[in-house]
């Protein structure tokens, strides 16, 4: 669907329900402005790009928990997709996305044009350098720098005491933590678990790409981690070791490619050659037309 009807049928739904559904900066602004005016005080926001299920909902429950106000944005950002990339297919099921905002008691929807976001384009980049090049930065150029940047201009129009992110994009969490730390903007990042179907598959708007048969494929990227996990538990602590344990188990599926599986420093994101305290395990596999994420927090016993 092109942008302009995703955006035009927000105009009909938005008679029917109190949540607000806004789609220009100043009355994002005004709104929250207002807000904070009141009694109410805090200002929860998560980000997102739609399609949302329950791993979305997770944050808004978590936003619903902690704050007063709660402001959720649906922009499929274009900056953070490469020219191969999935942009025109990525799911817009904008109706029962407002449906599931409005069960959550969301206050605010955010669903901006990219006309409205970038205007004629953006001159200014926000890179966080290192953490962007490795996992999945290494196969998608620039991608992150795209999440960098909408990140921070969706922070400065909605100004949020709290923005919630979920570990299931673990790369993505640790690069918004560096670069609020970095740039001093003035958020505390909130990171949630992830949230997975019943077979351990990672919740992701992606997972809509599986035909049935990938789809009793796909958990195998979840389990080839958690071999590591019981692995790292059960004494082995070769890096080298616990990734051929891993890839083993995924390349035992035929129709799984790997595009890495990495034990990595949680806070640099560089691989190890050692296990320290605490290595998140991460990998990414392309399964027919998806490309799936997955990675496990593992604390490692002395
Ligand atoms: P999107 O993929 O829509 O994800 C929005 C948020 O939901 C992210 O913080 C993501 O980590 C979280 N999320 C997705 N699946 C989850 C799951 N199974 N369990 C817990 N949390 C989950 O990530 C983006 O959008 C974009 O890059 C964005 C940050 C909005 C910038 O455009």
């Amino acid at each position: 669907m092109l942008e302009a009807e995703y955006c035009s049928q927000a105009k009909v739904t938005r008679q029917y329900f109190m949540m607000q559904v806004l789609e220009y900066i100043a009355d994002v602004r005004r709104a929250v402005a207002l807000a904070r005016g009141h009694e109410r005080t805090s200002i929860g926001f998560v980000p997102t790009m739609g399609a949302l299920h329950t791993g979305h909902a997770s944050l808004i429950r978590a936003a619903r928990q902690q704050d007063d106000f709660v402001v959720v944005s649906i922009f499929v950002n274009p900056t953070q997709f490469g020219p191969q990339e999935d942009l025109r297919n990525y799911p817009r099921p904008l109706e029962r996305d407002l449906a599931m905002c409005r069960e959550e008691k969301v206050d605010l929807v955010f669903l901006p044009s990219a006309t409205e976001m970038y205007g004629d384009g953006s001159f200014t980049q926000v890179r966080v350098e290192l953490l962007s090049r490795t996992l999945c930065g290494a196969h998608r150029p620039g991608h992150f720098d795209g999440v960098a940047l909408v990140v921070t201009k969706l922070f400065n129009i909605v100004q949020p005491d709290r923005a919630y992110f979920g570990q299931k994009d673990a790369q993505q969490a640790t690069i918004i933590r560096r670069m609020v730390r970095d740039l001093n903007q003035p958020v505390d990042v909130v990171v949630c678990p992830t949230v997975r179907e019943a077979d351990g598959l990672a919740m992701s708007s992606r997972n809509a790409y599986l035909s049935p048969e990938q789809r009793t494929q796909a958990p195998v990227l979840y389990r080839s981690l958690q071999m590591v996990s019981l692995a790292i538990a059960k004494g082995e602590h070769r890096v080298e070791q616990l990734r051929l344990l891993a890839c083993v188990e995924i390349q035992s599926v035929k129709a799984v490619n790997i595009d890495y599986l990495e034990l990595v420093d949680p806070e640099t994101l560089q691989p190890v050659n050692q296990l320290g305290r605490q290595v998140l395990a991460a990998g990414a596999v392309r399964l027919g037309a998806a490309r799936l994420i997955d990675n496990l927090l593992i604390d490692v016993p002395d």
